[in-house]
């Protein structure tokens, strides 16, 4: 297993927002993590990045313990994130963004003489060009040097996409990737996570529409008010009972 929840409990003063969770993400998979407005699951990604620290259990990516360990450790051994609200530069370009990303893994320490050798400014144009190339593969080519703040939304959560992906990361972690898109831009999105998998890149996937997760995902879990209610196959989660009445008792059912 890529990625191994064990017994996750966060408590935020009296409310259990995350109730003893164990769930396992399986590489090369896109695995989606659903449940109604507040059931938990912005929360439990930002347990597994670093952001908050877990009150009870571990998590552990390929079998080595990461929980207690700060988000930019955990960034380094390869899980990145984007957030729920895009957050990028928004006065950098579209490649200054990506060149940040990928710069988040640079090697620290590194002393302002160096800054100026031919290493460093070869590992410099190898990093433009790599991010030139992912930029092309999620359809920002022909935006790369133009500000981020001024970009469309759906270039701005595919810039959120290739600034997680400029780490090297080999699990990727999308909360509600397809908010705000048209049906359109959900189906090149989708298409996009598709590729990353067939990258043998793993995805961890929060999203509200129902329709792409059970498109897309190979495995999905449950969450309700915090606790795992299903995991499953999308048609397994589809028909699943417990899940259908969180939904129908939630204000959006089925999304
Ligand atoms: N930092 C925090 N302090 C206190 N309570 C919090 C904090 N973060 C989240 N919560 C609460 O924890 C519960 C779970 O929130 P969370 O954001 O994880 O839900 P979610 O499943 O991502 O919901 P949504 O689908 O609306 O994004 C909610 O009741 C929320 O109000
Ligand atoms: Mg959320």
């Amino acid at each position: 297993m890529l990625l191994e929840l064990r017994g996750v409990s966060q408590r935020f003063g009296g409310l259990q927002a995350v109730a003893d969770l164990s769930m396992t993400v399986a590489p090369g998979s896109i695995h989606g993590l659903i449940g109604p407005n507040g059931a938990g699951k912005s929360t439990v990604f930002n347990l597994i990045t670093g952001v908050i620290p877990l009150t009870a259990g571990e998590i552990l990516f390929k079998r080595e313990r990461i929980s207690g360990l700060r988000s930019a450790e955990i960034c380094r051994r390869g899980i990145a994130r984007t957030f729920q609200a895009t957050a990028l530069f928004r006065e950098y370009t579209v490649l200054q963004n990506v060149l940040v990303g990928a710069h988040r893994l640079a090697a620290p320490g590194l002393g302002p003489a160096l800054l100026w050798s031919a290493s460093y400014r070869e590992r410099e144009r190898r990093a433009r060009e790599r991010g030139h190339a992912l930029l092309k593969s999620l359809g920002l080519g022909a935006v790369a040097s133009q500000v981020a703040g001024q970009l469309p939304n759906r270039d701005q959560k595919a810039l959120a996409l290739a600034m997680a992906l400029a780490t090297g990361a080999e699990l990727v972690i999308l909360d509600e990737p397809l908010a705000g898109l048209t049906d359109q831009e959900k189906a090149e999105t989708t298409a996009v996570l598709r590729r990353l998998r067939e990258q043998s890149l793993t995805v961890l996937l929060v999203e509200h529409d129902m329709k792409a997760v059970m498109g897309v995902c190979d495995t999905v879990t449950v969450l309700d008010h915090g606790v795992r209610i299903a995991e499953g196959t999308p048609r397994e989660i589809q028909t699943n009972a417990a899940v259908i009445e969180a939904y129908l008792g939630a204000e959006e059912p089925g999304a």
